[in-house]
């Protein structure tokens, strides 16, 4: 283990915090009518236009959370991540998911090898294979075009192909579709295979250790199917090889699984999964977009890792979001974040930062092995507005609890579509921007009565207000605004993490679960020995599974 981490709970920043939050009276009524405020607090980070305003944080708390990361040092623990050192203490890796979308003008060296150049290498087999399946020439074996693409693959290894296939939908190719298999529930592989015709159906086996047990059963199961369902006289060496790529760093263990490792993508030990988007991962939205929007998606990130690397700690939108984060969750009892796309093709965005945050900044000891004293991660949910207006949105209004929230909206929608006169893309937008300001402002019992409400029913329509929110506007969700917006909470997430101490690149708390399982594998399917080796409540579940068998 590295030592350096510092306990943040020691600093003086801290210590102030602390204090600030004791006497802390939140006010964004009175925060909103300053429009000096506001236009000091309204940040552009490449094309988003990021308002903190409403946030619970005046001057002394936002610079006693600037002064908390100079004492934490996070600008150089930030720029050894760039420059590629090995911040992943526990795995001893250096953290370059940044390195994957430097121009190919860039050079960055890292242990002895070119990172520039490795990744422009795969990027380019990338890229040529997806045109040669987008236009046909790549054909399964029986010679019939590509016409479904299955991504085979879960946890980073899913689910930011999967976000961004949906999120990029009108980017797509037609007659091309892709379908993702991910759970080793045998209903995902059985819903996803029904209706396929295997002779157009090309599968990419995506994991980076391709060891993954969900991975590699499902693998297994596609590659079945394939050889039952393909016309009989299809040679099944063959099949394989047209039928099947793969996407690992582990590229001994493809070639073991049968797939030709001139069909297989590598990358490398110092992208994360969940980080891995941006990588050959992204092979099924390669072929399913095109390379050139694949490029500029690529472009986006490296355009906010640049804000994120350059920008002054003020201006730091990254930096300043992560900051924010950390005061709602170690000084005013936070434990909960929502993110809240009114854009329905970002319905899968909160799923996947679930696995970019909480996979990564769940963790309770710090990189030196310390235990933390405080509290660390917060707990990402959300679906697209406006939905959540009329599901969970009660909570985050009149609910005892503190949800800080992100709001992200585009001011041109992906389909322009009228009711009569109405332009429901403008009908959509006036919700995003009441929520914030009826989450900021409330309504106090003054105003209820006003309103002419009985007396007993006042209290209950009462809104507190001071909820804090963050909206976050772009043009329009392009591949290139996309990736700024993944960067943006990669970085979100690496701030908070360097605050905390702790190794937000490592998944340790995944391995229990998975040795568990391994484990009982035999007792579940009859093993009495095994059985009777289990706790008394594991033991009950695995009997009633076997009663209800059948
Ligand atoms: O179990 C967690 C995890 O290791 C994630 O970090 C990772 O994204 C996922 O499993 C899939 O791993 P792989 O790409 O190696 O199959």
């Amino acid at each position: 283990m590295t030592s350096g981490a510092v306990d943040p709970s020691t600093t003086a920043a801290w210590a102030e915090l602390a204090r600030l939050a004791e006497s802390y009276s939140p006010d964004l009524r009175g925060q909103l009518a300053d429009a000096g405020f506001v236009a000091d607090r309204t940040l552009a980070a490449a094309d988003l236009h990021v308002d903190l305003s409403k946030n619970l944080a005046g001057p002394e708390v936002e610079a006693a959370l600037l002064a908390l990361a100079d004492e934490v040092s996070l600008v150089s623990r930030r720029d050894a991540m760039f420059a590629g050192d090995h911040i992943n203490v526990t795995e001893d890796r250096a953290v370059l998911h940044t390195a994957l979308r430097l121009p190919a003008s860039a050079s960055l060296t890292v242990d002895g090898q070119d990172v520039v150049a490795d990744v422009h290498d795969v990027l380019g087999r990338a890229y040529a294979f997806a045109e040669r399946v987008r236009s046909g020439e790549w054909t399964g074996v029986t010679g019939r075009r590509i016409e479904t693409v299955v991504n085979i693959g879960i946890g980073g290894s899913d689910l930011g192909p999967v976000m961004a296939y949906e999120a990029l939908e009108p980017y797509r190719q037609d007659g091309l579709a892709c379908r993702f298999i991910s759970n080793i529930d045998p209903t995902d592989a059985g819903q996803e295979l029904k209706g396929l015709d295997p002779e157009t159906t090309l599968f990419i086996v995506s994991s980076k250790t391709f060891g993954t047990l969900e991975t590699l059963t499902n693998a297994r199961l596609c590659k079945a199917w394939l050889l039952d369902n393909l016309p009989s006289d299809a040679d099944s060496g063959a099949a394989v090889a047209q039928h099947f790529v793969a996407v690992s760093t582990a590229l001994d263990k493809v070639a073991d699984f049968g797939i030709d490792t001139d069909n297989a993508f590598g990358f490398w030990d110092w992208v994360g999964g969940r980080y891995s988007m941006d990588s050959a991962i992204g092979l099924s939205l390669v072929i399913a977009v095109g390379p050139d929007h694949f490029a500029d998606l690529l472009a986006g990130f490296h355009a906010m890792d640049e804000h994120f690397r350059t920008a002054p700690a003020e201006a730091n939108v990254p930096l300043r979001m992560g900051l924010l984060n950390v005061w709602y969750t170690n000084f005013l009892g936070a434990h909960t974040h929502a993110v809240l796309p009114y854009a329905q093709l970002l319905h899968r965005f909160p799923a996947y930062l679930q696995q970019l945050t909480m996979e990564s900044n769940g963790k309770g000891v710090r990189w030196d092995g310390e235990a933390v004293g405080y509290d660390t991660g917060e707990v990402f949910w959300g679906e697209p507005g406006t939905n959540g207006q009329h599901a969970f949105y009660q909570l985050i209004h009149q609910g005892t609890r503190l949800v800080p929230a992100d709001f992200i909206a585009f001011a041109r929608p992906a389909y322009e579509l009228r009711d009569g006169d109405a332009d429901v893309h403008e009908l959509f937008l006036a919700n995003f921007f009441a929520q914030t300001k009826a989450l900021a402002f409330g309504k106090t019992a003054d105003e209820v009565r006003a309103e002419g409400v009985a007396e007993e029913l006042v209290s209950a329509r009462t809104f507190p207000g001071n909820r804090p929110t963050t909206s976050i506007m772009a043009p329009a969700l392009t591949p290139s605004v996309l990736g700024q917006l993944i960067a943006l909470y990669e970085h979100i997430t690496f701030v908070e993490g360097a605050v905390w101490g702790i190794d937000s690149f490592d998944q340790w708390g995944v391995e229990l679960g998975k040795q568990l399982a391994q484990e009982l594998r035999p007792a579940v399917s009859g093993d009495t020995d095994v059985l009777a080796q289990q706790d008394a409540s594991t033991q009950s579940l695995i009997r009633y599974y076997q009663e209800h068998r059948g």
